[in-house]
């Protein structure tokens, strides 16, 4: 088996063969087909062999500059555009019978070489994710299949594989019941808003009852300065004692017969009205119902024709004259007269009293036939 690759001794000797017109030793590689040319037609062309011996390399540079250049492959296309077509032209250059119609677009053309590589993107990926699936340890891509995978087919099998990963990863268990001392988060927050809600309202109750008694203490006192300043009011204002007119009509005289004691007008204007005969003369007159001891009220008493006071018990004739009992003096009488329109007219302003003479006064009698 030789060696593919010339050694520099090899090269040595062929190149100092083909400037002395030698024949290559057996041990030399093959002489290029343009040097054995040259080689063979040394004989019959000495210009030729002097041009040759003249432009033949001398300096070890030289001939080693020479060797790399026969023996430099031809260049391999390096760019992309390079690639593809160099691919398209193996592509259109395949028989139709292997691969049916010609690749044309760069997705065929991918297909092609991963054909050429002996396994499908698809079927490397499906086997990485079987193999994923039955095992979820993480794999390594191998460098033999990631060869003739794209970009895009490479990305894919890397993230099954770190999915693989995160599914073998450990997984972190939480706590389902909270740490001693501690409370959930979301009990912490609602209990922290309870508390808020709890001050919030303690506040709210502490302002109302502040509030509360402000207004109470202003209610109380606008009350008592309303209730003073009334009372200023009434102060300032006389008493009045209401009485009932001192002059009133107590009907016609026909009303009161002889020798009786109406008892009609007592309660209202303290009176009595008696029809009796005084010194000889029928008269009506007007008895005042207040006893002249200490100021009760008699009652008359029509079984025994007098007025008995209840307090100390002096007694009064129908006359009006005490007889028995404290009362110092007779009771008094009140102005009486007949009105124009017949009507008896009483005047309680006047006064009259027996003691003083002033019952034979005509104002205080209305004479009747
Ligand atoms: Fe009438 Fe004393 S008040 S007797």
């Amino acid at each position: 088996m030789t060696d593919p690759k010339p050694s520099t001794n090899d090269i040595m000797a062929k190149i100092r063969a083909k400037a002395a017109g030698a024949a290559p030793a057996e041990s030399t590689p093959k002489p290029p087909a343009d040097a054995q040319s040259e080689a063979a037609s040394a004989p019959e062309n000495p210009a030729a062999v002097d041009a040759a011996a003249s432009s033949a390399p001398k300096s070890t540079a030289d001939i080693m500059a020479a060797a790399r250049a026969s023996a430099k492959p031809a260049a391999a296309p390096t760019g992309t555009a390079a690639i593809l077509a160099a691919a398209k032209k193996a592509a259109g250059s395949a028989p139709a019978s292997s691969g049916g119609a010609a690749a044309k677009g760069p997705s065929d053309i991918m297909a092609a070489i991963r054909a050429k590589a002996g396994a499908t993107p698809a079927a490397a990926v499906a086997a990485d994710a079987g193999a994923k699936s039955a095992s979820p340890a993480p794999q390594k891509l191998d460098p033999a299949k990631a060869a003739g995978l794209s970009a895009a087919d490479m990305i894919k099998a890397a993230r099954s594989a770190s999915d693989g990963m995160a599914e073998a990863a450990p997984k972190v268990v939480l706590p389902t019941k909270p740490l001693p001392g501690k409370l959930p988060a979301p009990k912490a927050a609602a209990v922290k808003a309870g508390s808020a809600v709890e001050r919030r309202s303690v506040l709210a109750a502490a302002l109302s009852v502040v509030a509360s008694w402000v207004v109470l203490a202003w209610g109380s006192m606008i009350t008592a300065s309303t209730v003073g300043l009334l009372g200023v009011a009434r102060f300032m204002m006389p008493n009045v004692l209401v009485e009932p007119p001192t002059k009133f009509k107590i009907g016609p005289p026909n009303d009161y017969a002889p020798g009786t004691v109406s008892t009609k007008w007592q309660a209202q204007f303290n009176i009595w009205v008696v029809n009796a005969e005084v010194d000889g003369v029928r008269s009506i007159y007007a008895l005042s119902t207040v006893c002249t001891h200490l100021g009760c009220t008699p009652n008359w008493l029509e079984g025994e024709q007098k007025f008995k006071c209840p307090c100390h018990g002096s007694g009064f004739y129908k006359s009006g004259v005490n007889f028995e009992g404290p009362a110092p003096r007779p009771l008094e009488r009140f102005g009486i007269r007949l009105a124009e329109d017949g009507m008896l007219e009483v005047d309680k302003s006047v006064k009259f009293q027996k003691e003083l003479g002033q019952w034979t006064n005509p104002a205080c009698f209305v004479g009747v036939t």
